[in-house]
This record gives C-alpha cells, sequence and structure tokens, in this order.
C-alpha cells in the first residue's frame, strides 16, 4: 500500500499559542483514521492545520509527495483535501444544488451521485441551506467535500448533535465512502465505537500531543485503554 499522507514534528495553534505539540504519524491510501480525544485535546485543531486554517510553527505535512504546508488554504482544497469542519460550512443563502454545483470539480464524485448516497438531499435540491436540518447540512457539508473529488476526507465529528436514526445514514455513507469507494480519511470523534468500527487506524490526543497508536480494531477492544484514554467505557 502506497503512503498518502506524512505528518512530521507538526506545531501549531492560533496566533503565539501552540497548541499541537510534535505530532507525527501516516495514512496509507484508501485507510481510514480515528482522531479522538477528550474536549479541547486539539482535535479540531490538527484537522484545521492538514486545511490551512491554523498557525503553523513547525515540522511537515506531506500529501501523496507533496508539501501540503507550503500551500494557502483553497490551494490545499486544489491539492486534495476535503474538509468538513466542525461547524458545517454550507452556503446558507445558496440551495442544496448550487452548493454542490459551486463547488465541482472533475472526478468520480458528481451532485448526482450525492443524491445516490443522500436520497434526502435530493428532495431537498432546491430548498436553501438555512432550510435545511443539521442532519441535512451534515450531509450537504460531506457532499460538498465529496464533489471536490478530493483524495483525503476530514471530517470533524460528522455525528454531532444528530438524532439517532441520522446518525445511522451518515455512518452508513461514511462506511461507503471510505471501505467500498477507497476514499481515505481521518475522522474526528469523541464518542469512538461507531468510528472505530469503519477505521483502520486510531491516534488519540491529549493536550496537543499524540498518546496513543492503535489499529481501530486493537483499541476497540480494550475496554480499560478506552476509559483511560478517552473517559469512556465502550
Ligand atoms: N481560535 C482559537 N484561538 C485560540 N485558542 C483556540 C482556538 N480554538 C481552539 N483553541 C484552543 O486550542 C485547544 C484545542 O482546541 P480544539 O478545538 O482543537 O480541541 P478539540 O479536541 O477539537 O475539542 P472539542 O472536542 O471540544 O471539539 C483548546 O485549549 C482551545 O481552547
Ligand atoms: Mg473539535
Amino acid at each position: 500500500m502506497s503512503e498518502l499522507l506524512r505528518i512530521e514534528n507538526l506545531s501549531a495553534g492560533y496566533g503565539e499559542a501552540v497548541v499541537l505539540h510534535d505530532v507525527a504519524f501516516a495514512l496509507g491510501e484508501g485507510q481510514t483514521l480515528a482522531l479522538l480525544g477528550r474536549n479541547g485535546t486539539g482535535k479540531t485543531t490538527l484537522i484545521n492545520t492538514l486545511a490551512g486554517a491554523t498557525r503553523q510553527h513547525g515540522g511537515t505535512i506531506a500529501l501523496g509527495g507533496q508539501a501540503l504546508h507550503k500551500l494557502a488554504p483553497h490551494q490545499r482544497a486544489a491539492a486534495g483535501i476535503g474538509w468538513v469542519p466542525q461547524e458545517r460550512n454550507i452556503f446558507k443563502s445558496l440551495t442544496v444544488h448550487e452548493n454542490l454545483t459551486a463547488v465541482e470539480r472533475p472526478g468520480k464524485w458528481n451532485p448526482q451521485r450525492v443524491y445516490e448516497m443522500f436520497p434526502r438531499l435530493a428532495e431537498r435540491k432546491t430548498n436553501l441551506g438555512t432550510q435545511l436540518s443539521g442532519g441535512e447540512q451534515q450531509m450537504l457539508a460531506v457532499g460538498r467535500a465529496l464533489v471536490l473529488n478530493p483524495k483525503l476526507l476530514l471530517l470533524d465529528e460528522p455525528l454531532e448533535g444528530l438524532a439517532p436514526i441520522i446518525v445511522e445514514e451518515l455512518l452508513r455513507a461514511i462506511r461507503r465512502i471510505t471501505q467500498d469507494e477507497g476514499l481515505a480519511a481521518i475522522i474526528v470523534e469523541q464518542h469512538p465505537q461507531a468510528i472505530l468500527a469503519i477505521s483502520d487506524h486510531a491516534v488519540v490526543l491529549d493536550h496537543g500531543t499524540i498518546v496513543h497508536t492503535d489499529s481501530a480494531a486493537a483499541l476497540r477492544s480494550q475496554p480499560q485503554a478506552l476509559e483511560r484514554l478517552l473517559g469512556v467505557a465502550r
């Protein structure tokens, strides 16, 4: 398996404040990484640093051999970063369809395939972003990242605050995108069981550093480690 992403000696934060310290890991093509950690441990800061939305203080980020850390945020999208931020960045004044076509780039993911995956969005094609439920907004945010035809999908707490039935729909879609379609992804979650079940690898952050790295399956089967690292028993 060839390598897609390599992060080395990464430190980053906001202004002078350094939040991430000496973060390093690698991810292969088509692999899924669960990025875990309690509140405020730096998960979003790491995702945003990959997308170019923080101040990087040191280290390197390579995507498919390209030095991502030297690029501006819009160049990183063109280089293959599909970013779904924690706050779901859809254009609220545009329709569902316009949200997708505004950012679409050539490749196997197009609005039609997004609608096949999320039939709820197909029904809401002409609705404005403001008229969508939280779950529909999240589906649209994922769809917008997909139609960029990225090499790496970044999902920051995609299940947060959603009803159980929507969580199931999103999990099915994420499984299809990553496992069936083979798109590499980093998925942030605080409640790890569902995400560990569909991930290959797991990284746990605490105070902005990596405190645990393992296969997702191994971490999932260690309740004591989950309790110690995340404060959850299962
Ligand atoms: N815009 C910002 N400016 C300054 N400090 C920030 C900013 N955003 C986050 N921080 C700080 O960085 C640290 C890590 O925050 P971050 O949002 O990355 O954590 P997180 O693991 O994503 O948390 P959560 O689970 O609550 O989403 C925290 O101490 C937070 O206060
Ligand atoms: Mg966060």
